[in-house]
């Protein structure tokens, strides 16, 4: 059963259009990664998605609720975390929640009992009486994904939630949010970290300038790329014919699956092993000094470099 369904999904602003007729489908329990850019329209999506702005045209659809026409009944089951921190500074962990609890429609014992086992999951128990401003940006992210979740929604959409905080709040985070998916809680991600989306998501789209660009499995998105690896050989400037070395490569590559720039030689390849030591000899013969090897194996950052020219992260 599908949870979420966006159909033809556009936003502009003005004449600016921000989001370009989107469409996906999120099935229950999936945790799904939307990867992009800055400014590429994640959070406009998502915004769109919580039911915070209609679309300027396009249908959305969460289980069987329409969500532009009634987005409240949508936000019943929809936790969200907003990509801008959301907290009174000067009340505590407990009373933030508490207050986020009401706006859900929580109170007394039940609402009580939902901010202990929400303090538990985002492991903020200890400081559940100290002031939100005497928290360190990961711990105030993790009350913001407290707030979310204290309501139990079936879909839980996150935008951002790990950037600019510290490495140990960033594990925190994603561990719990594999858990939560683990126990049955739908996930749509949004990042520009790659390596969270692979790490989190069954399924990714990559978004770029407003457009759904490719989705599918790491597995089929690697692989609508022909799954190519790239080694990455430096060499040291001095010694370097650029000629010379150009040559011996285009006799070894004749497809030109090779890129020579500054001091470093790339080669897309599916399988580098099989060719790495002649390789490195033939580079060596044109009397090339090689000071480091690397091969890095296909990700998110090579579907989209392969997809856009552009590295993700610039
Ligand atoms: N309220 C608005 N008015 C005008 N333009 C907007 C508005 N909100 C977003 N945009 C523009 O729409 C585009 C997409 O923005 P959006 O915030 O959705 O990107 P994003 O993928 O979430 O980026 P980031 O990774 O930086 O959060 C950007 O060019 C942005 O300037
Ligand atoms: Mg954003």
């Amino acid at each position: 059963m599908s949870m979420l369904t966006v159909q033809d999904l556009q936003k502009s602003f003005g004449k600016f259009e921000a989001v370009k007729g989107v469409s996906f489908t999120v099935e229950k329990g999936e945790s799904f990664g939307l990867l992009g850019p800055n400014g590429a329209g994640k959070s406009t999506m998502i915004n769109m998605i919580t039911g915070l702005y209609p679309p300027t045209s396009g249908e959305i659809h969460m289980k069987d609720i329409d969500v532009i026409k009634s987005p409240k009944q949508a936000q019943k089951w929809i936790g969200v975390v907003p990509q801008e921190i959301a907290l009174y500074q000067s009340m505590s962990a407990r009373e933030n929640l508490r207050f986020w609890g009401r706006m859900y429609d929580l109170s007394g014992n039940s609402l009580e009992k939902s901010i202990d086992q929400v303090l538990e999951i985002i492991g903020l128990t200890e400081r559940a009486k100290d002031k939100v401003e005497t928290f360190s940006g990961g711990m105030k992210r993790r009350v913001n994904i407290g707030a979310a979740i204290l309501h139990k929604p079936e879909l839980l959409i996150m935008d951002e939630p790990t950037v600019g905080i510290d490495p140990q709040s960033r594990n925190h985070i994603l561990e719990t949010v594999k858990r939560l998916n683990s126990e049955g809680m739908t996930i749509i991600y949004t990042s520009h970290y790659m390596e969270e989306v692979e790490y989190l998501c069954e399924r990714i789209g990559i978004v770029d300038y407003g457009q759904l660009i490719a989705s599918g499995t790491l597995r089929e998105l690697r692989e609508s790329i022909g799954d190519h690896s790239r080694i990455f050989l430096t060499i040291e400037k001095d010694h370097l014919s650029e000629e010379k070395l150009t040559k011996s490569l285009l006799g070894f590559f004749p497809e030109k699956n090779f890129e020579l720039q500054d001091h470093q030689v790339m080669v897309f390849h599916k399988e580098p092993q099989l060719i790495l030591s002649d390789f490195i000899q033939l580079v060596t013969q044109t009397g090339t000094k090689i000071t480091s090897v690397n091969i890095v194996e296909p990700n998110l950052e090579s579907v989209f470099l392969h997809l856009t020219g552009r590295k993700l992260r610039d």
